[in-house]
């Protein structure tokens, strides 16, 4: 049987999933999500969870009168968006954490700023957005001290300075991160579309010449520049593959380990 080859060769196995804002904000496929961790748990695998909180730091701005800019799918962030990103996301961190307690994962959350977990630095690749952080290194003993009491760790992607100055990092850029520093054997990330799509189609199968490509032709635009990028990084380090599934259909993360591998992008190294 399929799942049960897939649960043993998973079981003790670290698997970063990076959940979007779009998935927390809609009841039915949060609250899939979080059985689906649940499950994840009782077969023995180690599920990291890294979240986004895009639509509501854009909800909270535009009530606050401010407008969003975006450039290349990063938010510019000031000192006043820097601080309502970490007041949206810390409330979207507790409330993910709240609900997995409540289905019976022990979970944690935590931010970089938590144990020095995420060190950042500012990142200039697109000129000068303000807060917008890389990360420059990931301390990874808290989470393996949470591993080994089997607690799931949930991670906010706010970054922290040397100095201590806190960091807008793309959420995708830290669950990418982090997968390479825990050598996860894969990292998923559930957003709001199927996958990567050309021409109105999702593409299975891409390689790292295909995917950088696709970034170079334009083709992959907006919020999934940084998620092909990041994705591409983590297969070209330690993690064996990365795969990109809509995470608004309730159980697709079950649905693509244990039932149907075809569904949504999987990035590969070759
Ligand atoms: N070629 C493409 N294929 C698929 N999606 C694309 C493509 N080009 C641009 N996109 C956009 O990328 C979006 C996904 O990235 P986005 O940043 O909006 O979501 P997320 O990363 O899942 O959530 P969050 O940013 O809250 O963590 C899609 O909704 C789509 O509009
Ligand atoms: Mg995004």
């Amino acid at each position: 049987m399929k799942t049960i080859d897939v649960s043993a060769r998973l079981s003790g196995k670290v698997l970063v999933v990076k959940v979007g804002g779009n998935v927390l904000s809609n009841d039915v496929s949060k609250s899939a999500f979080v059985k689906d961790i649940a499950f994840l748990t009782q077969l023995g695998i180690r599920p990291l969870i890294v979240h986004g909180g895009g639509p509501e730091i854009t909800a909270m701005m535009e009530k606050l009168g401010m407008k969003p800019i975006f450039k290349q799918g990063y938010r510019v962030t000031d000192e006043e968006t820097l601080k309502i990103v970490e007041m949206v996301l810390n409330k979207t961190n507790k409330d993910l954490v709240s609900a997995l307690n409540i289905a019976g994962v022990m979970a944690v959350g935590l931010c970089g700023k938590d144990a020095n977990f995420m060190i950042a630095e500012k990142d200039t690749t697109y000129g000068d957005i303000g807060y917008v952080g890389k990360v420059k290194r990931v301390n990874d003993k808290i989470i393996q001290l949470l591993f080994e009491s089997d607690y799931v760790p949930v991670i906010a992607p706010i970054g922290v300075g040397e100095d201590g100055t806190a960091y807008n990092l793309n959420a995708d850029v830290a669950a990418a991160q982090v997968a390479i520093a825990l050598s996860a054997e894969m990292v998923i990330f559930m957003t709001d579309i199927e996958g990567v799509v050309k021409d109105g189609h999702v593409i299975p199968q891409l390689n790292v010449d295909e995917a950088l490509k696709l970034i170079k032709d334009g083709t992959v635009k907006s919020g999934m520049v940084p998620k092909l990028q990041y994705a591409i990084e983590a297969v070209k380090g330690c993690v064996k593959s990365a795969h990109i599934i809509n995470g608004k259909d309730p159980h697709s993360l079950l649905i693509k380990l244990f039932v149907s591998e075809r569904i949504g992008t999987t990035i590969t190294r070759d």
